[in-house]
C-alpha cells in the first residue's frame, strides 16, 4: 500500500492545502477547509502524457524528453457531433454531444439529472447508438421504472444497458472490454450517474470524498479522451456546497452543465457554464412533467407571466442567455427600515450589483434609499447575469420608491455605468424583436454619443432614447396614461 498522507481541502472551489486554513485563498471561504487522508500518488495510463483529442486520440509524450512541435504541423481534430434531443439540450451542448467528450451534469438531488439522462439515452439508443448507464445511485429496477415513465419499450431498446457497478478499476475494465478501442464502430455514450458513489482501490478515502472524485472524474475523463467515446458524469451539488464534488471536476471536462430549478415549480433550466465545443451562457429551458422534461414553448416570456397589472416596483428588460433572448420582469420593494441596520434582499441577481445601482441612484439621480429596506428579485425564479439589466433594475428601484408604475408595455434596457451614463446593449435588436413579438410597445435604451433624443420606431416599438438614469426613470414613470396591457 503506498504511503499515506493528508491534504486539506477547500470543501466550496476544491482549492488544495498541504496545511489546514481558517480562509481559502481560491474563494475567499472561511472554514471550508476538510482534512482528507490520501494514499501517494500512483500513476495511472496518461499520467504523463496528454491527450491530442479527437478520435483515435493517442497520448503523447509518454517517457523521453517533449520537443516543441510548430503548431502549423499540429493536425486540427475533428469534432464528430452525435445529435442530441430535445434540441433544447443539443442547443445547450453546442449543437451536438461531442465524440470523446466528457460532460460534467451537476445540479441538486432530486432536481432531474436521471430523468434528463434517461431520456436522451433513450432517444440515442432509438438512432441505433449504444448506451452504458452506470448506476451508482439506484438499482437497475429503479432505473428501468424511470426508462418505462419516460416511454422505453424493451423491443426496440436493446442498445440500453446498465451497468450497476461502482468500484472503478473494475468498470474501467468492463468499460475497455465493451466500449474500448477506437470507436469507429459507432460510438457508446457512457452515463456514470454519480462520480460521488464511486471509489477507486487506489484511493485511500470514501466515496464521495474530494480525491476519490478528481480520480475517478479523471481516469473517465482520460478513458472518453482515448476511445473517443463520450461520457457523462453525474455530480451532485448541495445547497450548503458541504459536498462540492463537481467543482473539483469543473477543469478536467470539456463541458459543464448545471441543472437547476426554478422558484420550487417544474421549471427546469440546465445551463452551460463551460463548454469547449459550443458557447457559454446558453439556457435550455423545460418542464417537469409526468412524462419526463418537456421543452417549454414560448420560454421566452416564461418570467414575465403572472404579472397583475401595473404595479409599482416592476420593469421589464430583455436579457440574452446566450444565443436566446428572455423577457424578465425584475421587482423591487423599497420601504422605510424600522430596524438601525436597512436590509438588502436579492434574489437572483448579484447582491454587490444591486447595491452598486441603489448608490447610482442616490448619487446620480438624487434618491434618498439611505433609511430603507431594499428587496429585488426576479420573477418566476430566474437568474439575471446580462448587465443590460442594470438600467431595468435601477427603474424598479425608483419605481417603487416613488410609488409610481411603469406601463405594463414598456421595455427598460441598458447597463449602467459609475456615473449614471447608460450605455448600450449588445445586439440590441434581437432584443427588441422579441419585447415586440410580445406586445411591447416602449423601449428605453441609451442614445448613442452625439446623437439627438428622437422617437423612432424599430420592431414595432417606439424607441426613446436617454443618456442618464434620471432621464430614463423620468421616462419610465411618466403618467403617459396608457395602461395598455400586453397581448
Ligand atoms: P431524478 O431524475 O431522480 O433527479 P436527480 O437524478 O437529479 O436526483 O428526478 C427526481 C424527480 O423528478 C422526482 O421527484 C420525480 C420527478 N419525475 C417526474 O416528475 N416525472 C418523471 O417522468 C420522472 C422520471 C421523474
Ligand atoms: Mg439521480
Amino acid at each position: 500500500m503506498a504511503k499515506k498522507t493528508t491534504r486539506f481541502y477547500c470543501k466550496s472551489c476544491g482549492h488544495e492545502e498541504l496545511r489546514w486554513l481558517g480562509q481559502c485563498p481560491g474563494c475567499r471561504e472561511w472554514n471550508t477547509f476538510a482534512e482528507v487522508k490520501v494514499a501517494a500518488k500512483t500513476s495511472h495510463k496518461g499520467a504523463r502524457g496528454f491527450s491530442t483529442g479527437g478520435r483515435r486520440s493517442e497520448t503523447v509524450g509518454l517517457g523521453g524528453k517533449v520537443q516543441p512541435v510548430p503548431l502549423a504541423r499540429v493536425a486540427s481534430a475533428e469534432t464528430n457531433r452525435l445529435p442530441v434531443e430535445p434540441a433544447e439540450v443539443a442547443r445547450v451542448l453546442g449543437g451536438g454531444l461531442v465524440e470523446g467528450s466528457v460532460v460534467l451534469l451537476g445540479g441538486e438531488p432530486g432536481v432531474g439529472k436521471s430523468t434528463l439522462l434517461t431520456g436522451l439515452a433513450l432517444w440515442w439508443v432509438r438512432q441505433g447508438l449504444k448506451v452504458i448507464y452506470v448506476a451508482g445511485e439506484e438499482s437497475p429496477a429503479q432505473i428501468r421504472m424511470r426508462a418505462e415513465r419516460l416511454g422505453f419499450s424493451p423491443e426496440k431498446e436493446e442498445g440500453f444497458h446498465i451497468l450497476p457497478e461502482v468500484q472503478l478499476e473494475s468498470l474501467m475494465e468492463t468499460l475497455e472490454e465493451d466500449a474500448g478501442g477506437d470507436g469507429e464502430a459507432g460510438s457508446t455514450v457512457i452515463i456514470a450517474d454519480s462520480i460521488q458513489t464511486l471509489h477507486s482501490e487506489n484511493i485511500d478515502s470514501f466515496p464521495g470524498s474530494p480525491t476519490q472524485i478528481r480520480y475517478c472524474g479523471g481516469v473517465l475523463a482520460d478513458f472518453a479522451r482515448r476511445s473517443g467515446h463520450p461520457v457523462f458524469l453525474v455530480g451532485h451539488v448541495t445547497k450548503s456546497g458541504d459536498l462540492a464534488g463537481p467543482k473539483l471536476l469543473e477543469h478536467m471536462v470539456d463541458t459543464v452543465l448545471y441543472f437547476e430549478g426554478s422558484g420550487g415549480g417544474p421549471i427546469r433550466m440546465v445551463r452551460a457554464v463551460k463548454n469547449r465545443f459550443g458557447t457559454t451562457g446558453e439556457l435550455a429551458v423545460m418542464e417537469m412533467r409526468a412524462e419526463g422534461l418537456v421543452p417549454v414553448d414560448q420560454a421566452g416570456v416564461l418570467f414575465l407571466s403572472g404579472r397583475r397589472g401595473v404595479e409599482p416596483g416592476s420593469a421589464v428588460c430583455a436579457v440574452k442567455n446566450g444565443s436566446r433572448v428572455f423577457l424578465v420582469e425584475v421587482q423591487a420593494l423599497v420601504s422605510t427600515s424600522r430596524y438601525g441596520t436597512p436590509q438588502r434582499v436579492v434574489q437572483g441577481v448579484d447582491n454587490k450589483r444591486v447595491a452598486l445601482l441603489a448608490a447610482i441612484l442616490e448619487k446620480r439621480a438624487g434618491m434618498d434609499l439611505a433609511g430603507c429596506d431594499i428587496f429585488v428579485k426576479v420573477a418566476g425564479g430566474g437568474r439575471i447575469d446580462d448587465p443590460g439589466a442594470d438600467l431595468a433594475i435601477m427603474v424598479a428601484l425608483a419605481s417603487s420608491l416613488r410609488e409610481r408604475p411603469v406601463p405594463l408595455d414598456n421595455l427598460v434596457l441598458g447597463e449602467v455605468g459609475l456615473t449614471g451614463e447608460i450605455r448600450q446593449v449588445a445586439d440590441l435588436d434581437s432584443r427588441l424583436r422579441e419585447a415586440g413579438r410580445h406586445g411591447f410597445a416602449r423601449a428605453i435604451l441609451a442614445r448613442s454619443e452625439g446623437s439627438k433624443p428622437s422617437r423612432r420606431k424599430k420592431e414595432g416599438m417606439e424607441l426613446m432614447t436617454v443618456t442618464s438614469v434620471e432621464e430614463a426613470v423620468a421616462l419610465a414613470l411618466e403618467p403617459t396614461g396608457r395602461k395598455a396591457g400586453r397581448g
